[in-house]
């Protein structure tokens, strides 16, 4: 007999795949669990136990309601650790370089976003987006102004989503209607995370957008306001495109380079994520390995921006590793779907004479992104204890997807072919805390 509860077990039951380990740094065959038919039984937000079927299938409470998915791939949840949702609706903007893109349609969109109306319901529509696709995390660029950041974790926290976000803090070198001041960014900032770090699956992360448009006054700022409240997190962009770090350097001539900045204001450490890291130096990988500061790859941003071709395989040495996730960067980047992404992540690492196989990418888009973040003792595998975010693909989605993988030799080729063919169609189900949060079919 079960013993009485508040809530009823969510069940769920199929072929399921997860990270254990790292397995740039551990042997990929230890570091990855296929289980052909497993189970997991999530209660209060949590698994309750996970493993094989015919090892659990005596425990599974007699209140449960069992969700069978034996033709479906059972994976942790997608983490996205690079994403701005004021800029879902300038996607595909015909852009150039970074630099224009950002003149010509970021810093005009995201002037929307002062409309608290307008910032909730893009809030509602960049929510419902990612999970749609699976991501049931993500670290989130809001916009300067603090309604944008209320306008999202409301519609964050209205879905239990573990999700991270914060203000941009921006005082120079955008238009006038976007810049704060260093004084007027560490007020609302911290107000802001006075108000959401901590509540409900909510996280703050202080966010100056990058070197270019902060002075050293708001980067002093930043810092002193991570010193006080050192659980936070940082967010920002660093090394992204050629033009931006000529340009850094010469607003920053007393420093060493673009990392050296960050650094010299207390912004580089445990919770820092730096977007995209693509013409990082050696040293500077070096430090951030020390720093155990992560980076965000956002292989569909930097080939739609031309930005470069990041180093995976330099990031993840095993001489200095540094902790590295998938980053959507929408609206850079092209697709909400961390499959997509992982996938151009496999053809960025190709052209540096890298293949990025499926359990690595796999381990990018949910524990290595868990451990980037320093989530990993909550999400990003599937572990008694940890939060039950879950995603359920589909390898059988579409036609072609079907007939592909009729053809796949092992469960890797199916991940593969996943990443190569998938994408929001790819997701049957996304569970958040244990509960449907999204069903591609319907009820
Ligand atoms: N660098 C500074 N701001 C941005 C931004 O909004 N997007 C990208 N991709 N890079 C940036
Ligand atoms: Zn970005």
């Amino acid at each position: 007999m079960t013993s009485p509860r508040s809530n009823p077990a969510t069940v769920l039951r199929g072929p399921m795949v997860y990270l254990v380990d790292d397995p740039f740094l551990t042997d990929p065959a230890s570091a990855f669990v296929h289980e052909p038919d497993g189970v997991v039984i999530c209660r209060d937000g949590l698994i309750e136990a996970a493993g094989p079927y015919d090892a659990l299938r005596d425990g599974i409470p007699a209140d449960a309601a069992i969700h069978h998915y034996p033709d479906g791939l059972i994976c942790p949840g997608f983490i996205d650790t690079h994403v701005h949702y004021v800029q879902t609706g300038i996607i595909g903007a015909f852009g150039r370089q970074l630099l224009d893109w950002l003149n010509e349609y970021t810093f005009v969109a995201e002037q929307a976003f002062a409309d608290p109306a307008y910032a909730a319901t893009v809030a509602g529509i960049f929510c419902d987006e990612l999970l749609r696709n699976g991501t049931t995390s993500a670290l989130v660029f809001a916009a300067v102004y603090p309604q944008s950041v209320d306008a999202l974790f409301e519609e964050a926290g209205r879905r239990n989503m573990r999700l991270i976000a914060g203000k941009v803090m921006m005082d120079r070198n955008a238009p006038a209607a976007l810049l704060d001041t260093a004084q007027s960014a560490y007020d609302d900032s911290l107000a802001l995370l006075e108000r959401w770090h901590g509540r409900d699956r909510l996280l703050y992360a202080i966010t100056p957008r990058f070197a270019a448009t902060s002075t050293p006054a708001q980067l002093e700022a930043a810092g002193a306001l991570w010193r006080a409240h050192p659980d936070a997190f940082v967010h920002t962009h660093i090394s992204e495109n050629m033009g931006e770090i000529d340009w850094v350097r010469r607003l920053f001539p007393e420093r060493a380079g673009y990392l050296d900045i960050y650094d010299h204001y207390g912004l580089v450490g445990r919770r820092t994520m730096l977007a995209h890291g693509v013409h990082l130096t050696e040293a500077e990988f070096g430090c951030c390995h020390e720093r155990a500061a992560a980076i965000a790859h956002c292989p569909t941003s930097n080939l739609f921006l031309g930005s470069g071709l990041f180093r995976i395989d330099a990031a993840k040495d095993p001489a200095r590793p540094v902790h590295v996730g998938l980053g959507s960067d929408i609206g850079a980047g092209t697709s909400f779907s961390l499959l997509a992404t992982a996938g151009e992540a496999y053809k960025v690492a190709q052209l540096n004479g890298f293949a990025l196989d499926a359990v690595r990418a796999l381990f990018l888009a949910t524990l290595g992104g868990a451990r980037a973040l320093g989530l990993d003792d909550r999400i990003g595998t599937i572990r008694a204890g940890h939060e039950a975010d879950l995603v359920v693909l589909d390898p059988r989605a579409t036609p072609l997807l079907a007939f592909r993988t009729e053809r796949a030799r092992s469960i890797e080729e199916i991940l593969f072919v996943l990443m190569t063919l998938g994408d929001d169609r790819a997701v049957r189900a996304t569970y958040v805390a244990g509960r449907i949060a999204h069903a591609r079919d319907g009820a």
